[in-house]
């Protein structure tokens, strides 16, 4: 990974648009039994995923850099792609959600310890934020898929 934290902060934040913004897909989209606890749950997401994103580009203000703003400079620079507009299920929904908490709780974990070894401990701090709900609600998704 890049050493310089701007970018790395912006790569990180590009995901969290990305995410965002396929949160409200499936809220939108969704369909089935589930609909109407899973509609709700997704709304709960995008509203703090949302913070996330928000958060993350003052970070990146504060250090004295510009985040990217562009959607397809986001696009292009977020690991996590866009989801085509279309039905999911109970269970599709629950299968993205498992694997997109997973993998950002991970990515969190390893920006952590960059930011631990650049001493920004504003940085950490906020991320360690957005760990504690990225990895009990995983554990909840997790246990839905049970
Ligand atoms: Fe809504």
């Amino acid at each position: 990974m890049k050493e310089n934290g701007i970018q790395i902060l912006n790569e990180y934040m590009a995901n969290l648009k990305v995410l965002n913004n396929n949160l409200y897909n499936m809220h939108f989209n969704i369909v089935g039994a589930s609909f109407f606890g899973l509609h709700r749950k997704l709304q709960e997401y995008y509203e703090k995923i949302s913070l996330f994103y928000d958060s993350t580009a003052e970070r990146i203000k504060m250090l004295g850099g510009y985040p990217i703003t562009s959607l397809k400079k986001i696009e292009d620079v977020s690991t996590i792609k866009s989801m085509k507009s279309m039905d999911y299920t109970g269970n599709q929904v629950l299968e993205v959600l498992e694997n997109d908490f997973h993998f950002l709780t991970d990515y969190t974990k390893d920006l952590i310890e960059i930011f631990e070894n650049k001493k920004d401990f504003y940085t950490v701090s906020m991320l360690n934020d957005f760990l504690l709900f990225l990895e009990k609600e995983l554990w909840m998704i997790e246990s839905c898929l049970k």
